[in-house]
């Protein structure tokens, strides 16, 4: 299945239904992915982040996305996730992702925009579109005040100019979501979003994706957002999983079985988060 990262996007865009973007750390995760997909007949993004390119590494990951997924029949994007730097961007392509992200969020703004210009250029000769970030999208564990939590988040004007200059596909934008489960009820400012994605016209990019109530997420999907990264949610199903399995089946050795039994408890969050997102049968 050929469809691109980008005309994938911008069909959500225009159908109004965002992608889910489901972050594997492993060759069971995938497998998981992928079945939820097919069964739901939805367009899936499998990404790899910089925890999983440590643990499993970048190759043993996108050749089991394209292992798992030759026979799909659905369009499947093997993403990179907050990609550090231009370098690991390009590497990423080379080694077969078919999207990326360069995350420089943590620079200043001018840092920021040469870099994601410059990966930019590079993914664009080859035809791969690139995700750009601007405004900081916390972790829960970071714990900040209201007020710091508002200064992190991303100004419209700024995301006009971010584009303008960059040429970014899509951008993860802060609009108050974290990485990881929430402590407290997370707000979505949502008419910030629309200012973004009115301003931009190009697809609005939903991290922090675990833990943010039904109801706000079709509120984001409604007014801009097309992709939405999902990951702590998928690791918490998966090690609940083989919690279970390792005290009902303790004494097994086949390791499979185990691993599987996670991998099934996370795809059916898979499922419930491609319905959540609208993207059911939009395959
Ligand atoms: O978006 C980040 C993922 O939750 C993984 O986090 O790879 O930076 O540890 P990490
Ligand atoms: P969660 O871990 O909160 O789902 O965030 C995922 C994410 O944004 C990965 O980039
Ligand atoms: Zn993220
Ligand atoms: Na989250």
């Amino acid at each position: 299945n050929r469809v691109t990262a980008k005309e994938l996007l911008n069909d959500a865009i225009s159908r109004k239904y965002a992608v889910g973007a489901f972050s594997a750390h492993n060759a069971e995760m995938v497998q998981g992915i992928l079945e939820a997909a097919r069964e739901e007949h939805s367009p899936v993004m499998i990404q790899i982040g910089q925890r999983a390119i440590r643990n499993s590494g970048f190759g043993a990951l996108i050749n089991a996305i394209r292992w798992y997924g030759a026979e799909s029949d659905v369009p499947v994007i093997i993403h990179l996730d907050h990609g550090s730097s231009y370098e690991q961007a390009i590497q990423a392509i080379q080694s077969g992702c078919t999207s990326v992200m360069f995350d420089g969020s943590h620079y200043d703004l001018s840092t920021n925009i040469s870099i994601t210009r410059d990966v930019v250029r590079a993914a664009h000769a080859v035809g791969i579109a690139v995700e750009g970030e601007l405004g900081k999208i916390p972790g829960v564990e970071d714990d900040l005040s209201v007020d710091e939590k508002d200064a992190y988040y991303t100004d419209p004007e700024q995301a006009f100019y971010f584009y303008k200059e960059t040429q970014v596909d899509s951008l993860a934008a802060a609009i108050g979501s974290a990485h990881g489960l929430y402590k407290s009820m997370p707000k979505l400012d949502i008419s910030r979003l629309r200012e973004i994605s009115g301003l931009t016209q190009i697809p609005v990019v939903l991290h922090g994706g675990s833990g943010i109530p039904d109801d706000q997420i079709r509120q984001a999907v409604e007014n801009g957002v097309a992709k939405i990264n999902v990951d702590t949610e998928l690791r918490s199903a998966y090690t609940q999983g083989v919690r279970e399995a390792l005290q009902q089946f303790g004494e097994s050795l086949d390791v499979f079985t185990y691993a599987r039994i996670g991998a099934d408890r996370m795809k059916q969050i898979v499922v419930d988060k491609i319905r959540l997102f609208g993207s059911k049968g939009k395959a």
